[in-house]
């Protein structure tokens, strides 16, 4: 097998496209014929779940962890992410990747890196419970023909959890303040040289930009705006047009409101018993609830067991 990686650090920006490519670090291993693996392309929307066969609450690493120490029930476990997986079907096209004993919050794939392009901004944990599942996802986005951009640990990065696309696909939204580094926002938008926002979590129970901020493919914005710090608030506000804005109470963004998978004109969500799935209804969306009760008890619902593959501009297509 070819596997390409991409060490970022050696890049240089500035220099145009034609020396950035002949400035990436390769390693070529395992194959006598130096040909590259094709790099990946999908028609349709495209995610990656990982199953929960290891999935439990062995530690506390975020405020929802605390109090569930193994308490999430096997049966339900399989079963709702058997729900989930059905229900993403239907929308999507689904790989998997298979979880690690040892890696109990593997099957928060979300988190495993940034995806765009055919390039995959691998993340780096914040916390060594985490770390451990990285070398597995290398393993797969290498072997899946992505490319592959390193952040360095000392500044982490958590993926799809702390950075999201707007979904034309132009604009990154990156997060710091619990997990995901400042000083790494520069260097992950750098991997497609695009424009990056920063915004700042101020709330440990959103540790995530997933937890409290989700644009959507018809151009709103679902978002928790007690997360943020106000100069957060501001750019928030001066991208998103007031009727573009949809704001989620506090006892919705507690229930994971913000986590939603988002494919064309279709959610999926985890149980809000709110009216949200209506107010998304009158914007255009078909909104779909899943209960994802067990895997709350880790800190995650339904945005968090799925990764985009698939560029956004195609997975969000309206
Ligand atoms: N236990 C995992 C962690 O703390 C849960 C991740 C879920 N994240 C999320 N954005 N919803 O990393």
């Amino acid at each position: 097998m070819t596997t390409v990686s991409i060490t970022g650090q050696t890049l240089d920006r500035k220099v145009g496209n034609t020396l950035y490519m002949s400035t990436i670090s390769t390693t070529i291993s395992g194959s006598p014929v130096r040909n590259f693996t094709s790099p990946p392309h999908f028609d349709r929307p495209t995610y990656l779940m990982c199953p929960p066969e290891w999935y439990d609450v062995d530690y506390v690493i975020n405020p929802w962890m605390a109090g569930n120490l193994h308490r999430p029930s096997r049966d339900l476990v399989f079963a709702q992410w058997k729900e989930l997986h059905t229900q993403l079907h239907r929308i999507a096209d689904v790989r998997l990747i298979h979880g690690q004993p040892g890696s109990p919050d593997m099957v928060f794939v979300g988190h495993a890196a940034l995806v765009q392009h055919g390039i995959a901004a691998l993340s780096s944990f914040t916390h060594p419970q985490r770390q451990t599942e990285e070398k597995h996802l290398r393993r797969w986005f290498e072997a899946a023909g992505f490319l592959t951009w390193e952040t360095p640990r000392e500044t982490a990065f958590e993926g799809e959890g702390d950075a999201l696309f707007s979904a034309t696909g132009d604009h990154l939204w990156a997060a710091h303040g619990v997990r995901t580094c400042l000083q790494s926002h520069r260097h992950v938008a750098d991997a497609w040289h695009t424009e990056v926002t920063s915004l700042h979590l101020v709330d440990p129970r959103f540790y995530h930009l997933d937890t409290c901020f989700a644009p959507l493919s018809g151009g709103h914005l679902l978002y928790f705006p007690g997360a943020f710090d106000k100069p957060s608030l501001a750019k928030i506000e001066a991208a998103y047009a007031p009727e573009m804005r949809l704001p989620v109470t506090e006892a919705e963004a507690a229930r994971f409101a913000c986590n939603v998978i988002n494919a064309g004109r279709e959610i999926i969500m985890g149980v809000m018993e709110s009216d949200l799935a209506t107010r998304l209804a009158t914007l255009g969306y078909n909104v779909t609830e899943v209960n994802l009760s067990e895997f709350i008890r880790g800190g995650g619902s339904a945005k968090a067991l799925a990764l985009r593959l698939s560029d956004s501009r195609l997975t969000h297509g309206f």
